[in-house]
């Protein structure tokens, strides 16, 4: 069984990079940086983040991200003041907060010397709230030369070491620790690589920090040269009821290595859960199995209950008459309830559609490498505004065809309704955030500029979007709706509209459950994520998935005379919403172990979001495939 599972792994893992070999070349812009001797290395400070810590069934504790220059840490601050470093939309939006920072590195100077950075004296009140913080594994993180700072582990199943970004802010377990120890001391070890030996050109290739708690007298004695590593090593603690003085000490280690520059990120990329691989698989292969066999016995019954109606027509030559979805050709494109409402989904699920699509080219392209941090949330919003016109057309388009004739309103909703409630939903989040003093919370700056994007560029998009839509007109339909609507005969159970909404959302779902892990884990427990490839092959899969459920369900239901086939075709492709919602839960319940409300609330907010993106982009991809399908469908038959 261990075998097998590590067999597997490995498959999955040579998968992985044989699909994510696009990562291996950059964009022009993230050239790398040569450094001479003694030149300046920059160490800037990242907001703090909490994360998992190395153990076993360990959770996440908590989403809020603190700012390393948050006054309660008496963080060492550079001369004058923190400086912000300039960020790009999609960094922000993800929660980095780049400053700059008093530590002096040169390259391959003061090799293990000892340094002191400064002496800091944090005050009883703000104890608690430190302890807090490493109660909660927040992890501090640090760049280099646009590398994370990591700390090495070692993989407890596998025994490999990998690394890991960010370097825990103190410790909180063992069996001598009543109370969390905090990390003073910083053995910053920095990897470089010179490309020409003899040539004085160095490139940093990895960033290792092994913090240390350094108990003891912080004084600093008056030559200036303090024990980095004394013999007795005692932890630090911080009194909660009188101030404590720190004094942070670091040491830079340069170590040459042989990583290349292009191949210094793949120390980073570890699959840390073999299990959940293993999990995943069995369960993928269960779910293919399952679909299989679904639509083979639909498929049969079907076409042998077909087969023998046809006999019984052949039969007797009087009683011939249409049957089956045959027999609501004059219903089927009868406008359905609220088009306007459908329209404008269709139409914001098509401008989604359309922005994870291209944002999955680029990362197939390379273009998103982790240098450029927050390139993938960036590039998202940036198809995202200029998109806008695609969910303007379609939605003008399927509105027309619909027999809607308001395109005024329609236009306006289409531009406006989505934006605005995601908007609002963000701004909600924010609030939250602002509350419990988090550096997530997105600046003023950001959201202004979120407004502008959205007002200025978007929302005009969609409006000359719209205008050609109606311009273009509505889609002819080849079959004519009859005057007198007919009577729907009761519907068979799965085929009511929740069940069959449920029923055909575990088939997409299921084709995405393996990433899906990845992908939220990246999200709530920022961890890195790369195996785009991997990402747009599932996603190609789970869009078929939903078309070719979503058509089939639709066939079902025409089948049995029932013609109220749009807004049931919506539903039925955005099933694996609902499944993303439980799956959501159980992540939450498995995963997490979020103590306060803050959190609580954050992942609660966010994952509804995600599945609203979910719901509208597959609902989409079924609603246009089912129309395309049903078009074809009826075109076929001849109607007197
Ligand atoms: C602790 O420090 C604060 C200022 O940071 C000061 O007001 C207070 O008197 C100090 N308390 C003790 C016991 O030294
Ligand atoms: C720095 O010191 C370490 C440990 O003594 C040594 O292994 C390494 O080669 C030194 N690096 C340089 C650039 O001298
Ligand atoms: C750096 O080099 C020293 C000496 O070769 C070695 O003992 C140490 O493990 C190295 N550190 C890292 C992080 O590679």
């Amino acid at each position: 069984m261990p075998r097998l599972s590590r067999g597997l792994c490995f498959f999955g893992g040579a998968l992985l990079a044989l699909l994510s070999t696009a990562d291996a070349f950059y964009l022009p812009g993230a050239a790398p940086h040569d450094y001479k001797k003694g030149e300046q290395v920059g160490l800037l400070v990242n907001a703090l983040t909490p994360m998992i810590a190395g153990y076993d069934n360990a959770k996440l504790k908590s989403l809020i991200n603190y700012d390393y220059y948050n006054p309660s840490f008496h963080f060492c601050q550079p001369e004058g003041g923190p400086k912000k470093e300039p960020a790009s939309l999609g960094s922000t939006l993800f929660g980095d907060r780049i400053f700059n920072s008093p530590y002096d590195i040169k390259m391959l100077e003061d090799n293990t010397t000892c340094r002191v950075l400064c002496t800091a004296t944090v005050p009883s009140q703000d104890a608690k709230f430190y302890n807090d913080r490493i109660r909660e594994d927040y992890a501090i993180n640090w760049l280099i030369d646009g590398l994370p700072a990591a700390e090495m582990k070692e993989d407890k199943k596998t025994g490999e070491l990998f690394f890991e970004q960010g370097f825990n802010l103190g410790y909180d377990e063992g069996e001598f620790v009543e109370q969390p120890a905090v990390h003073n001391h910083y053995d910053i070890v920095l990897r470089y690589h010179t490309p020409t030996p003899g040539v004085d050109v160095h490139r940093i290739v990895g960033v290792l920090v092994w913090p240390v708690s350094r108990g003891g007298s912080q004084e600093v004695p008056s030559d200036g040269i303090m024990d980095c590593a004394p013999a007795n090593p005692a932890p630090l603690l911080l009194s909660e009821s009188q101030n404590t003085t720190i004094t942070y000490t670091y040491r830079v280690m340069w170590n040459q290595s042989d990583t290349p520059w292009a191949t210094r990120w793949d120390n980073y990329l570890h699959i840390f859960d073999p299990r959940i691989h293993w999990f995943s698989l069995i369960n993928s292969i269960i779910v293919v199995v399952f679909l299989c066999l679904m639509v083979s016995m639909i498929l049969l019954r079907t076409v042998s209950r077909d087969i023998s109606r046809y006999n019984a027509i052949d039969l007797s030559e009087d009683v011939q008459e249409d049957w089956g979805w045959k027999l609501v050709h004059g219903e089927v494109f009868r406008t359905p309830g609220h088009p306007m409402i459908l329209a404008v989904l269709v139409g914001n699920g098509s401008q989604l559609c359309a922005m994870v699509g291209v944002t999955l080219v680029f990362a197939l392209l390379g273009f998103l490498s982790p240098s450029n941090r927050g390139s993938l949330a960036t590039v998202m919003m940036v198809c995202w505004t200029f998109f806008g016109g695609i969910a303007g057309y379609i939605s003008s388009r399927v509105y027309a065809s619909l027999g809607g004739a308001n395109k005024r309103r329609n236009s306006f909703f289409t531009a406006t309704i989505m934006p605005t409630f995601v908007f609002a939903v963000v701004f909600l989040l924010n609030l939250f955030l602002i509350a419990a003093g988090s550096s997530g919370a997105v600046p003023f700056g950001t959201l202004v500029l979120i407004i502008v994007l959205w007002f200025g560029i978007s929302a005009p998009l969609s409006a000359v979007g719209s205008y050609y839509g109606s311009k273009h007109g509505a889609i002819q339909h080849p079959v004519r709706v009859n005057q007198i609507p007919r009577q729907i005969p009761p519907q068979p159970k799965y085929l009511r509209p929740w069940s069959a909404t449920i029923l055909a959302g575990i088939l997409p779902f299921g084709a995405a459950f393996i990433e899906l892990y990845f992908v939220l884990s990246s999200l709530f427990a920022s961890r890195a994520y790369y195996a785009f490839g991997f990402l747009a092959l599932t996603a190609a899969v789970v869009a078929l998935t939903t078309a070719t459920v979503t058509i089939l369900f639709t066939y079902f239901i025409l089948c049995a005379e029932d013609y109220r086939w749009h807004w049931r075709a919506f539903l039925t492709g955005g099933g694996s919403a609902f499944w993303l919602l439980a799956y959501g839960i159980v992540y939450w319940a498995l995963r997490l172990s979020l103590d306060s409300l803050t959190s609580a609330v954050l992942y609660f907010g966010y994952l509804l979001l995600l599945c609203l993106f979910d719901f509208l982009i597959t609902g989409t991809i079924g609603f246009l495939a089912t129309y395309w399908a049903v078009r074809r469908l009826y075109s076929a038959i001849r109607v007197d």
